[in-house]
């Protein structure tokens, strides 16, 4: 069977392939469509990639405009669910200030969710994606703004369902919880909880296996995206292993948060974290603060920038 260029039913046929199943059809592959969770999958638009570049870049402002740009896209094709998945998380996004606070050892300002901007748009979200990863991510945010506002009838489940759909991003939620709740033991569990499942087997309480985790981070060998530095997160892998050892200082374990210390050196992109200067002054002795921590922990920039501006 040959096609015509300008037969009306070549039009009509590649119509009814693109809605049947997307990725047999010439259309690129929409993010959020195939599991991601090993690796990136799809095309994104010109504006999701403007809001990825701007926040690697630590650029507040180009990221506002990103977002105000996929506002407008859903606004007009609401089946983008990467989009109002990124819109939303947005919102969860402190300023660079604050990194820039944190790095440079001077108290960040405070920083306020927006709930209600982000919950529509985690709302709806789901209804447009099959990625597991972002069904997890999506949902285990609007969980926890739900859990936040004392709704536990709908956020507990909620959680529970993003859990079995991306245990990286709900457990890092978990552990972030528990530093705002001041519960250092519940975090440690937590934090291993992540590390066990990164790691596909348990991982050694007192810091034994730091070095060789830290190992596989810079090989890209942990079990899920999400537990190594990445194009998304340029410093994923010396941000999770911080988080580790700070939490491990919290409960006491000086040896296993040594060891922490020394793996988070040896990631790749550590040189050039711009965090580097929190670790020199943690390194040359000033203590633990919780308070630094769930800050650390809380600043998407910890993982996802770059450089500062
Ligand atoms: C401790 C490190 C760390 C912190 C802090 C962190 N992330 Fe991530 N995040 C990661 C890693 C690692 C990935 C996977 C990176 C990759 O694939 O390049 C990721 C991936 C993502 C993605 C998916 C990227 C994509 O489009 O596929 C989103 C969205 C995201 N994070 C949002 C957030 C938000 C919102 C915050 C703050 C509330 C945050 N992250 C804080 C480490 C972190």
């Amino acid at each position: 069977m040959s096609f015509s260029y300008r037969s009306g039913s070549l039009v009509f046929v590649t119509a009814a392939v693109v809605a049947g199943c997307s990725t047999d059809s010439k259309e690129p592959l929409r993010p959020g469509v195939d599991d991601s969770s090993q690796t990136y999958q799809g095309t994104p638009d010109a504006d999701e990639t403007a809001f990825w570049t701007a926040l690697r870049d630590g650029d507040d402002t180009g990221r506002a405009s990103a977002v105000s740009k996929m506002v407008a896209d859903v606004a007009k094709d609401p089946g983008n669910g990467y989009s109002e998945f990124l819109i939303g998380a947005s919102n969860f996004m402190p300023p660079t200030s604050v990194l820039a606070a944190l790095a440079g050892g001077t108290m960040p300002s405070q920083f306020q969710v927006d709930g209600s901007a982000a919950m529509p748009y985690l709302m709806e979200a789901p209804n447009h994606l099959s990625d597991p990863f972002y069904l997890g991510f999506d949902e285990g945010l609007a969980a926890d703004l739900e859990l936040q506002a004392g709704n536990t009838a709908m956020g507990g489940p909620l959680f529970g369902e993003a859990v079995g759909y991306n245990h990286a991003a709900t457990g890092y939620m978990s552990i972030l919880n528990d530093l705002f709740q001041n519960n250092p033991s519940q975090a440690l569990t937590d934090a291993y909880g992540l590390f066990d499942f990164c790691n596909g087997s348990a991982v050694d309480q007192g810091g034994a296996d730091a070095m060789a985790y830290a190992g596989k981070m810079n090989a890209g060998t942990l079990v899920h995206r999400e537990c190594y530095s990445g194009y998304f997160a340029p410093h994923g892998s010396p941000g999770e292993l911080l988080i580790m050892a700070e939490v491990e200082a919290l409960n006491g374990d000086t040896a296993a948060s040594t060891a922490y210390f020394a793996a988070l050196q040896t990631a790749t992109d550590y040189p050039t974290w711009p965090l580097k200067p929190y670790v020199e002054r943690r390194l040359a002795g000033e203590p633990v603060n919780g308070q630094l921590v769930a800050g650390i922990a809380a600043t998407c920039g910890t993982c996802h920038t770059d450089a500062l501006p």
